[in-house]
């Protein structure tokens, strides 16, 4: 009698124990060449998840899948904005590892400056690749995560931004990409969430990554907020898929900020002069460190 119930409590103590997310599960990591992408797929596979790393450079990509292990990482050579080539991401990755745990969206387009200056092809190729593609993705992954829900869990997590909060002029069209990523996660998040699938979105303020760009032409604006490395917002990614975390901001404050700012437009003027002299003074600071072969 006295061992069946310390039988039942070690049973209750394995069920009320977080599960590890991560740990032999398969992710697909989309932009994972480079930057985020690489730094969230090699954390993965740190913690001992398998990877399917997508890019569009073959180059860049199978050094990266290398630099992780190719026992744990497979490099599969796509451009998120070519659909048919989402599908074959879905058949190739359930070939080598039989099932598909993990989505991270994280594949992104910029291109700055005043919308009616960059063509309506570019304009809608931001808007393609930012937020039809993460649908498209999220959508094949979860019919697939839905039918595995018997043996765990699944998680996606999009990649925003904190221009998703907040819209940054001379950013219309990424702004409003983010936006919708972050609309479309909060949605999903509702739907999949009772069949066990938690759907997660993170955004980020300025991250030290080529995607920033020369610093002459980041706005100050986007400057104002501190500058994130790729491997904090890849840890927000892990802890996203570890707790299923609806939204994470990084800096928190700032995107408490954003928010703030949001809700009422008129703080967001009064605060934009200030907030564009500290941009501006960033700048000069990040510029001094690069100068000096220094992160920023
Ligand atoms: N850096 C920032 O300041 C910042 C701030 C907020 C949010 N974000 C978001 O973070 C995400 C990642 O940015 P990052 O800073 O890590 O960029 P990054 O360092 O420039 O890396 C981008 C990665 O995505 C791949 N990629 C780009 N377009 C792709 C496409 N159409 N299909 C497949 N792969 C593609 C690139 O490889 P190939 O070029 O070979 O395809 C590369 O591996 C983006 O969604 C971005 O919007 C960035």
């Amino acid at each position: 009698m006295e061992s069946e119930s310390s039988a039942d409590q070690a049973k209750a103590a394995v069920e009320k124990a977080p599960r590890d997310k991560v740990a032999s599960k398969t992710a697909i990591v989309t932009g994972a060449s480079a930057g985020i992408g690489l730094s969230v797929g090699r954390k993965l596979a740190e913690a001992g998840a398998n990877v399917v790393l997508v890019a569009r450079g073959r180059e860049k990509l199978d050094a990266a899948a290398r630099s992780i292990g190719l026992e744990r990482a497979m490099p599969f050579v796509a451009d998120v904005s070519h659909f048919d080539s989402l599908r074959e991401l879905l058949r190739a990755t359930r070939e080598r590892f039989g099932r598909i745990d993990i989505l991270v969206n994280n594949a992104g387009l910029n291109h700055r400056g005043a919308a009616v200056g960059i063509s309506p092809d570019t304009l809608a190729a931001i808007i393609t690749t930012n937020l039809t593609a993460p649908i498209f993705l999220s959508r094949l992954v979860a019919e697939h995560m839905v039918q595995l829900v018997q043996q765990g869990t699944g998680s996606i997590v999009n990649v925003a931004s904190l221009a998703g909060k907040i819209p940054v002029k001379h950013e219309a069209a990424y702004s409003a990409s983010k936006a919708g990523l972050r609309a479309f996660g909060r949605a999903l998040a509702m739907e999949l969430d009772p069949l066990g699938v938690r759907v997660s979105t993170v955004c980020p303020g300025p991250v030290d990554t080529e995607f920033l760009g020369d610093l002459e032409h980041v706005p100050d604006i986007v400057l104002s907020q501190p500058m994130v490395t790729p491997d904090d917002v890849a840890d927000a990614v892990l802890a996203c898929i570890q707790s299923g975390k609806r939204e994470v901001s990084l800096p928190a404050l700032s995107g408490l900020l954003m928010t703030l700012g949001y809700v009422f437009p008129s703080l967001a003027a009064a605060l934009h002069p200030l907030l564009e002299r500290r941009g501006a003074a960033n700048r000069r600071r990040y510029a001094a460190s690069r100068a000096a072969g220094r992160a920023v």
